[in-house]
């Protein structure tokens, strides 16, 4: 018989830095990274440098401990939570004879792994070929030597022996044909834009619960996994808020720190989604104890985006575990799993999207059902009166309603 699950490669962590206190975390997370990854963790190291060395980034005496540890767990893999820089990757390499990745790599082999659509595919292998592209310029000579990331996957190893030209080539079609995507993309937005329901879009932190909040509002049934990114692509549903108007709830994909910009960039194109929307939930898991870490990551990419100046609710989640950490005021504590909170949730929702509704007067020949009926499903209708010929409306729409 044969199996067809994959051998996991067995693999070493390394941490290196100046503040003592954020080693046991960052190793924590790249522990899960490396885990998602499909790698088996076997060994982890660190050292409280000041300085790295520009060299192998560790210390001689490190790099020994390393090769120690190698030999007796036969690790096949080095992961490095800190940007290597081309020579340290080569210098080390040399030195241990195994492959070696950093954080950055780690995270762009999981979205590999992850994408599911075309056009997600193509985002990461447009992101991966940027990231190795100033990599290859130096290595130019060793070309044939350079290792991919973990496993066969990735741009693959053909590309790497292709030539720089063709690496360059292959990222101008990939550009070309996202921008087409885009394009078409573009088109589904006008005539989503000429729906004039409100966008409300998830964010937050990998793992904080997006997935299962959206399920919990929408009723819809989508991937929720008790893994790092398990969504990529994101996906828009309906809902309807208690006064009865319906909104678009858009989810995307999960941020983390130190997210390669190639990332960041590559996924523009559909994390423009959120810089469209009217109001932006940002969920976090407020058992974590890193929270105000994870919230300014979450804020600093969305300032990268262009989407910090949009109105935000601060969604507090897993509020059904024991120790979480307490709304702060304007903040709501929900809970995916159980319901509890989705109430004010929904409340606050409506609240800040009926702050920006306008109270618009209408006047209509009263033949003109077709207009009526519209006003009834987009706002909220404050008066009516008719007289033999018109019809006097006073509604409240939102902002896009009143554009139309
Ligand atoms: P990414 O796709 O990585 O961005 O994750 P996400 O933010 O969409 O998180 P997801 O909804 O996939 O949930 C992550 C994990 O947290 C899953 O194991 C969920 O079951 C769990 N989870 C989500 N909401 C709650 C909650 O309210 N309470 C508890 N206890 N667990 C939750």
């Amino acid at each position: 018989m044969i199996s067809t699950e994959a051998r996991r490669e067995a693999a070493i962590l390394v941490w290196s830095g100046s503040d003592r206190h954020a080693t046991a975390d960052s190793l924590a997370e790249l522990n899960m990274l490396a885990e998602t990854a499909g790698l088996e963790v076997v060994g982890r190291l660190s050292q409280l440098i000041d300085r790295p060395s520009p060299a192998t980034r560790i210390g001689k005496g490190k790099v020994e401990e390393l090769a120690e540890a190698i030999r007796d767990h036969c690790a096949e893999v080095v992961v490095f939570d800190d940007p290597l820089t081309p020579a340290q990757r080569r210098n080390l390499e040399k030195k241990l004879d195994v492959k070696v990745i950093d954080r950055s790599q780690l995270i762009l082999d999981i979205f590999a792994l992850r994408a599911r659509t075309h056009s997600g595919r193509l985002q990461v292998e447009l992101a991966q070929l940027e990231y190795l592209l100033p990599r290859l310029t130096r290595q130019w000579t060793h070309l044939s030597r350079i290792r991919g990331g973990v496993g066969t996957r990735g741009p693959g190893e053909t590309q790497l022996e292709n030539d720089r030209r063709e690496v360059a080539n292959k990222i101008a079609k990939l550009k070309e044909r996202l921008a087409d995507i885009d394009r078409t993309r573009r088109l589904n937005r006008r005539e989503r834009e000429a729906v004039p329901y409100p966008t409300v879009s998830l964010v937050g932190y990998t793992n904080a619960g997006k997935s299962s909040l959206m399920n919990r509002l929408t009723g819809a049934d989508m991937y929720v996994a008790d893994q790092l990114f398990a969504t990529l692509e994101s996906t828009v549903r309906s809902f309807v808020l208690p006064h009865g108007a319906k909104v678009m709830l858009v989810d995307t994909v999960g941020f983390i720190s130190k997210l390669p910009h190639e990332l960041v960039e590559a996924f523009k194109g559909t994390l423009e989604q959120v810089v469209q929307s009217d109001l932006v939930l940002h969920v976090v898991d407020s058992a974590d104890r890193e929270l105000p870490a994870r919230i300014k990551v979450v804020e600093s990419i969305l300032e990268e985006l262009g989407a910090s100046g949009i109105d935000t609710i601060l969604v507090h989640n897993k509020s059904d575990l024991p120790g979480v950490v307490a709304a702060p005021p304007g903040a709501v504590a929900v809970s995916a799993r159980t319901g509890e909170g989705c109430p004010s949730l929904l409340a606050q929702i409506e609240t800040r999207l009926g702050e920006r509704d306008e109270e618009v007067a209408v006047e209509l020949s009263v033949a003109d059902g077709k207009t009526r009926a519209w006003l009834h499903e987009h706002g909220r209708i404050i008066s009516e009166e008719t007289d033999d010929e018109t019809r006097r409306i006073v509604v409240r729409l939102g902002a896009r309603a009143t554009g139309r």
